[in-house]
């Protein structure tokens, strides 16, 4: 039935809702007595602590808390399950997400958010918390655009969220690429070698940046900052001139190869040069402090929005606390790394 909606426009799903399902009342302010909350897109340390804490906050507010599996696409199936208090104990300190989590492609066509929305009424979700990055944010705002209510908190290791200055996952993830790297320097430091580091973070550098001040990178590369092989040699090159005798090269994954950027050190110096891709271990382990505590706050937050009536906000950090911009606001932010930072990281190898 909704193949003759795949290739349309979202602007166009009031109408479609109208159509299909007529049960979805539009006109008026909705009153919220279920919540639903789903985890999506890549998981990060510290989703299970923000699970833990709107269910919490929620039973206590008096909601009747949902728990979707597999993210949007377990929305889309039906996978919900009734949450109480208990159910969510011993879930602080541990990594990944106990509600699994999927990247959904489904729910980027007119036809899966449909479906979704079919699916909050269906199980009487009046309002969906929606814990990930931009991608799941996008799903979250498509759904409030039809009548859905909905509430976004920020999980992504990445930091990569314009709205906000945190993402739930980030510091547990640069921590885990800290203490990998210092492993890395001894066996380098032993050997004489360049050990070249790949960290995660898509298309942004903000793990990388922040590892590579943290661990005393030679070289740290960005996909924000236009690069050159010539340079990098070549301070490789005067860092050995200088009596170094070993080196780290921190990449971010959107900025380059670490095996291709490997060889053609080691080819132009002659110094043995190691790549090493941290990949997903960077989004596993327990969450650290500041994972657990942002994930515990934005958490009850999302709850005050929804006891408040402010909803289809996302739960952002800025200017030093826990607050809520508007989700079309906020999806239409643009962030950007601090390119006196970078120029800062260069004076301390
Ligand atoms: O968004 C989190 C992230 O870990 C990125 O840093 C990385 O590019 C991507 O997810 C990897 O995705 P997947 O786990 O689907 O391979």
């Amino acid at each position: 039935m909704f193949e003759e909606y795949t290739n349309g426009n979202l602007p166009n799903l009031k109408e479609m809702v109208a159509k299909n399902y007529a049960q979805i009342d539009l006109s008026q302010e909705p009153e919220v007595r279920g919540v639903g909350i789903l985890t999506s897109g890549g998981d990060a340390p510290g989703m299970n602590a923000t699970i833990r804490a709107v269910v919490r906050a929620g039973t206590k507010a008096g909601f009747k808390m949902m728990g979707v599996t597999r993210g949007y696409h377990g929305l889309w199936k039906g996978e919900v399950k009734e949450l109480g208090h208990r159910d969510v104990s011993e879930t602080l300190q541990r990594g990944g997400t106990f509600l699994m989590t999927a990247r959904s492609k489904s729910f980027e066509t007119p036809a899966g958010v449909l479906q979704g929305a079919k699916m909050c009424k269906v199980f009487s979700i009046d309002c969906l918390v929606v814990v990930g990055g931009d991608g799941s944010f996008k799903g979250a705002r498509d759904l409030a655009r039809i009548g859905i209510p909905v509430i976004g908190i920020p999980g992504t290791i990445d930091n990569d969220v314009a709205c906000t200055e945190y993402t739930i996952g980030y510091d547990t993830a640069m921590n885990t690429a800290m203490e990998a790297i210092d492993k890395l320097r001894d066996t380098a430091s032993s050997h004489e070698r360049c050990s070249v580091i790949e960290v995660m973070g898509r298309h942004a550098g903000y793990i990388a940046l922040n590892v590579g001040i943290a661990t005393g990178a030679e070289i740290i590369l960005l996909p924000e900052v236009p690069w050159d092989m010539k340079e990098v040699i070549k301070t490789i090159l005067d860092c050995r001139n200088k009596g170094k005798r070993h080196y780290i090269v921190i990449v971010a994954e959107g900025a380059g190869d670490a095996t291709e950027i490997a060889k053609k050190i080691e080819d132009a110096t002659e110094i043995e040069s190691r790549p090493t891709i941290l990949g997903h271990l960077q989004r596993g382990g327990s969450p650290t402090l500041r994972d657990r505590t942002m994930a515990s706050l934005m958490g009850v937050r999302a709850i005050e929005c929804i006891k408040d009536k402010r909803l289809n906000r996302l739960v952002v950090y800025r200017h030093g606390e826990i607050t809520d911009v508007d989700i079309e606001e906020g999806l239409a932010m643009k962030k950007s790394i601090s390119l006196d930072e970078v120029e800062r990281s260069k004076l301390l190898s």
